[in-house]
């Protein structure tokens, strides 16, 4: 699989949307839908990406009972995202039935990844509050053995985490990862964080950014800067 810069489009309405994309004129980057375009546009974010001819990820992030994820994953299927999203915290029998739930009939799929540990999630954060004891790393590799163990095809991780993901999982094991900044910006809420060069050293195989690019004065300048330094091709 080619190594690429998702943009993140975490943008609020159609408008906004649109017009970002439309900068780009001769690339036809790697995008993520999350909530926040989701919850404002619907369904049909995702169509009418798809229709101007981006791969899209649906970053919905599913964390719930099950039988109720398998049944959302099932309609999350019909939509043609490329890659889509749970919480390996919801345990492997979700994570199971969410695979079942996203295989079309014919046995085809989009890729689907867990998220490990939010990027925005600190050692003191885990310990303290979600009164997990184990370093960042042992818990990040545990829940992606676990994503591995029950079919997926990968995780969102730190940068910092993608090296201990692929000694646990193997190399072929997907590492998404957000938290990722150019040397010369700004950190914005994200902790565990990395440069696009050193995610590329580290092994991600995609790397997610969003703030950077889009709230830079030239975004597509910035997604070329991205490209360059993590070692992807432009398409
Ligand atoms: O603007 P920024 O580069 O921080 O955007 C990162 C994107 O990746 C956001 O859409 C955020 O929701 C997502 N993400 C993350 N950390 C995770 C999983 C997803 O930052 N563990």
């Amino acid at each position: 699989m080619d190594k690429q810069v998702i943009i993140a489009l975490d943008f609020p309405d159609a408008e906004r949307t649109f017009s970002f994309l439309s900068l780009f004129k001769e690339q036809k980057p790697f995008v993520k839908i999350g909530m926040e375009l989701f919850y404002a546009l619907g369904p049909d974010a995702v169509r009418e990406i798809k229709a101007r001819g981006h791969r899209v990820f649906l970053d919905l992030k599913l964390h719930d009972i099950p039988n109720t994820v398998k049944s959302a994953m099932a309609v999350i299927r019909t939509l043609g995202a490329d890659m889509t999203n749970i919480h390996a915290s919801g345990g492997s029998a979700m994570m199971r039935a969410a695979l079942e739930g996203l295989t079309a009939p014919d046995g085809t799929r989009p890729l689907l990844i867990a998220v490990t540990q939010l990027t925005s999630t600190s050692q003191q954060m885990l310990e303290d509050e979600l009164l997990i004891k184990e370093d960042m790393q042992t818990v990040v590799s545990r829940y992606a053995k676990n994503a591995k163990e029950s079919g997926l095809d990968g995780v969102v991780c730190s940068p910092l985490e993608a090296r201990a993901v692929k000694a646990a999982c193997g190399d072929a094991f997907l590492a998404v990862t957000p938290g990722v900044r150019f040397a010369d910006t700004d950190a914005g809420d994200q902790v565990r964080i990395t440069t696009p060069a050193k995610a590329g050293e580290l092994g991600s195989d995609f790397i997610v950014m969003g703030r950077p690019i889009t709230r830079a004065p030239d975004p597509v300048q910035a997604y070329k800067r991205a490209m360059t330094e993590f070692g992807g091709i432009i398409k």
